[in-house]
């Protein structure tokens, strides 16, 4: 396609598995890097993790989904609503993260949410390093900033997983639920950190059902697709339908006059209308407008 000036990055780009994504994305998004998924509750985000992480396996990659909002019985759910099992999917849950910060291990001078995201970063960083995954997926950060509690360490904490996931060479998905318009929730910084942001959105209009819309706020290095992109959740996964531009759509064509049929009116127009023209014929009903 015109669309994808790319074919010397091609091999350095990690598809997503979503159909009608890496066209947006024009081929990808570019390996080792860390990207925010931002969306409502039930917008996607899982659904679209899993079908990211579900391409790496079909690759050949190795890769590890770590939920802090989920446990392995519903993310095994979700799966299974679309089809597919996760059971050769490694992750890390919510339960083996509990455990690790149980009440009766908080009894040092540490503030307990201090001592409860070193744990679970701790945590996370081990259990990733002993998969060594291409892709990761994080799912998701809202509870990951609860734990932070100050925007001040919700930033470091971050910039701590992004620097220790550079160094695994992994690909990250973060996810996070928009509902959270705290300070925290909004800090441009944060959005800085990270080399893409995509925005998924369900909307409603008056009458008939819901929407879903994708945008790509920001992919460094990569000529997006700007604006939204409208796209379904089915048995399957995500469909995305890419925003048509007409500009890319040009077909070649010979500019000479179409006739009608009608030789006085082709000779009134000059031997017919114009190729690659619209008009438009007018006249009352009844005025034998074939
Ligand atoms: N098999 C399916 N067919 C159609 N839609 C589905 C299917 N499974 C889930 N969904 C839709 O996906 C939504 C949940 O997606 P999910 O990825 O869990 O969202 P998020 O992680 O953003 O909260 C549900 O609200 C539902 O509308
Ligand atoms: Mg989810």
């Amino acid at each position: 396609m015109a669309h994808t000036p790319h074919s010397v990055l091609e091999d350095r780009r990690c598809t997503s598995g979503v159909a009608g994504l890496d066209d947006v994305l024009a081929g990808g998004m570019p390996r080792d890097c860390f990207y925010l998924v931002q969306g409502d509750p039930g917008s996607g985000k899982t659904t679209i993790a899993l079908q990211f992480l579900r391409e790496g396996q079909r690759l050949g990659e190795s890769v590890f989904y770590i939920t802090l909002s989920e446990t392995a019985s519903e993310l095994e759910k979700i799966a299974r609503s679309h089809g597919w099992t996760l059971a050769d999917m490694p992750k890390l849950e919510l339960s083996a993260i509990e455990s690790l910060l149980r009440p009766e291990d908080q009894t040092t001078v540490f503030h307990p949410s201090e001592l409860e995201l070193n744990n679970v970063i701790r945590l996370v960083l081990a259990e990733t390093r002993k998969h060594r995954p291409t892709r990761v997926v994080f799912d998701s950060l809202s509870e990951f900033r609860l734990l932070a509690e100050t925007p001040l360490r919700y930033r470091r904490q971050l910039l701590t997983l992004k620097q220790e996931f550079a160094r695994l060479g992994s690909t990250v998905l973060l996810l996070d639920d928009k509902t959270d318009n705290t300070l925290i929730g909004s800090d441009p910084h944060v959005l800085s950190l990270t080399h893409g942001v995509i925005e998924m959105q369900q909307y409603s209009p008056d009458y008939g059902r819901s929407r879903r819309r994708l945008r790509v706020l920001k992919m460094r290095g990569v000529k997006f697709r700007e604006g939204y992109h409208d796209y379904v959740i089915e048995t399957g996964g995500i469909r995305l339908f890419p925003r048509l531009v007409a500009a890319e759509h040009h077909t070649e064509f010979k500019r000479e006059a179409v006739r009608s049929g009608v030789d006085e009116l082709d000779n009134l127009l000059g031997g017919g209308l114009d190729a690659g023209t619209t008009a438009l014929i007018l006249g009352h009903a009844g005025s034998s407008r074939r």
